[in-house]
């Protein structure tokens, strides 16, 4: 199956009241692991892109080539959206011109009018190329690809305006913050989040920073219009864990050289585990 745009899959999410993982890529193995995870779960799946892990996989043409060719090697059949996570301006335009299916623009750092006025260029050049676009609004905290943001809750009538110019997805801050969380955060703000939904309507909205919150809130995050909740450090932890493990037992460094696909395997396993726990909890299981 070709790449798809998020579109579809969040607009049913949304009205079958679950939520699509969006997990983020760093290489091969990563993207393998998540792929044959939806596959074998039967699915939809996002693959997100930082621009960090895009420099890091040598560009986001080498990143759209991979993901293509890896659907046809692997007989994926679930949909699957690959999407820029966190995009600067140019960085849209580059993911759009190397064949990603769907882009977020984060314009959230920028006075409101010129959010407004990027987001609004960017959806007419994704709708015309069929691509799904994602905004925010209200920073989200924490840091990732050293960019750090506060964790501020966004403004529900700020939300309404983007929503408004026809983005697919909204990412908008209720408290949500990228990585771990700290042992005094106060949780996710469902306050904001309904004032948020009482807006914006039927609009797929996107709770990042989706490592370490609680079941329980995700649920009901979910049940109040959350459709993609985005997971990345926690897939990044449990690799490392893995093979941390996998190093300090030696089996690998005796005697017979280096073999990366052994060296790796642990680590590409705590992923599938991790996508498929997160699956069950997003409830998304079976909905390809
Ligand atoms: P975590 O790294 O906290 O899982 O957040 C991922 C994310 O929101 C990517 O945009």
């Amino acid at each position: 199956m070709a790449l798809v745009s998020a579109k579809e899959m969040l607009e049913k999410a949304r009205a079958g009241k679950y939520a699509v993982g969006q997990f983020n890529i760093n290489n091969l193995e990563w993207t393998k692991s998540i792929l044959q995870t939806a596959q074998e779960l039967n699915a939809p799946v996002i693959l997100g892109v930082s621009e960090g892990a895009g420099k890091y996989m040598t560009g986001f043409k080498t990143v759209a080539d991979m993901v293509k060719a890896m659907i046809e090697g692997l007989n994926i059949t679930v949909p699957v959206a690959l999407h820029l996570d966190h995009g600067t301006y140019e960085g849209c335009y580059k993911c759009i011109e190397a064949g990603f299916s769907s882009i977020m623009f984060d314009g959230s750092h920028f006075p409101i009018e010129e959010n407004v006025a990027k987001t609004k260029e960017l959806i007419e050049v994704c709708a015309k190329k069929g691509l799904s676009l994602e905004a925010e609004v209200g920073a989200i905290g924490g840091e990732e690809d050293g960019v750090i943001g506060r964790g501020e809750c966004a403004d529900p009538d700020e939300c309404k305006r983007i929503a408004d110019l026809g983005v697919t997805m909204l990412a908008a801050g209720i408290g949500n913050i990228h990585g771990k969380y700290p042992a005094d955060w106060t949780g996710l703000s469902f306050e904001t989040l309904e004032k948020i939904k009482n807006k914006v309507g039927k609009m797929p909205l996107v709770l990042h920073g989706g490592t370490g919150i609680p079941t329980d809130m995700i649920k009901k995050a979910i049940s109040l219009g959350v459709a993609k909740i985005n997971v990345n450090t926690e897939c990044q932890l449990a690799f490392q864990e893995a093979t941390r493990k996998y190093i300090e037992e030696g089996k690998d460094l005796q005697g017979k050289g280096f073999d990366p696909r052994k060296l790796l395997a642990p680590g590409c396993q705590a992923i599938k585990d991790t996508v498929k726990e997160k699956m069950e909890i997003f409830g998304c299981i079976n909905k390809a």
